[in-house]
């Protein structure tokens, strides 16, 4: 079976298409995204309703539980003073420019999805498997990766919020994160998609970086009143 992950997304609907063209041509079996839909670019809704037009099923991020239970802060982490000033006006912007229908998919997305292939277990969720703001980055300790491993029944782990991808293979469990489509943060500005096959014999993980129009976003940014700060975050990929 082969699958497409679509890691935090973010609203950036330029970047979703591009990733969805990407799955397609890979003649993947089934589409899964794993939540923060909305925040620092403007394409919430579009967003949104592109999932459910494309019946692409996923998982709900701090992002998307704090927008569509009206929460008064986003979850995320800061690293300085201008960088929570940024995200708090992003995080207003998009909680009043959200629709009910996008409000009430968001609440509504479940905080896990899990599945089965030739026996072994495949769990996605938005960050860690009890916890969906904590950041599981690639430098965090094996044994982190086994206290996370002993929360949740799964062989194989999907999860993003740090929107940076790796894959790691301890004791038999397999730990993907499937980085971001639309705000990587490694450095490389380019849409990434996760593709995963598993067989009988094996388990193929594929990290699929696509360039798309950034410049068209960071204009849609700008024009639509969110802090340029973030149209210029996207041409680095930071
Ligand atoms: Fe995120």
């Amino acid at each position: 079976m082969k699958i497409a992950v679509f890691g935090d997304i973010h609203g950036n609907i330029e970047a979703l298409q591009t990733v969805y063209q990407a799955a397609i041509s890979a003649k993947v079996e089934k589409i899964y995204h794993l939540g923060d839909l909305g925040g620092y670019a403007p394409f919430v809704n579009e967003v949104v309703d592109f999932l459910i037009e494309h019946h692409i099923e996923g998982v709900q991020g701090n992002y998307d539980d704090s927008v569509g239970n009206d929460r008064e802060h986003c979850g995320c982490k800061y690293e300085d003073a201008l960088q929570a000033e940024m995200a708090d006006l992003s995080f207003k912007w998009t909680k009043e420019h959200a629709s009910q229908k996008t409000r009430d998919y968001l609440r509504n997305l479940p905080f896990e999805l899990s599945f089965s292939v030739h026996g072994k277990k495949v769990i996605l969720f938005h960050a860690t498997p009890k916890k969906n703001n904590l950041y599981w980055y690639e430098e965090r300790p094996e044994k982190f990766f086994h206290e996370m491993a002993a929360k949740i029944d799964a062989d194989v782990m999907i999860y993003g919020h740090t929107h940076k991808p790796y894959r790691k293979d301890f004791r038999g469990k397999v730990f993907i994160n499937a980085g971001s489509v639309g705000k990587p943060k490694d450095g490389d500005p380019r849409a990434c998609v996760t593709l995963v096959e598993i067989t009988q014999s094996s388990m193929q993980t594929e990290f699929i970086r696509i360039p798309y129009d950034v410049g068209k976003i960071a204009a849609a940014i700008i024009a639509s009143g969110l802090p340029p700060y973030f149209s210029e975050k996207l041409k680095t990929g930071k």
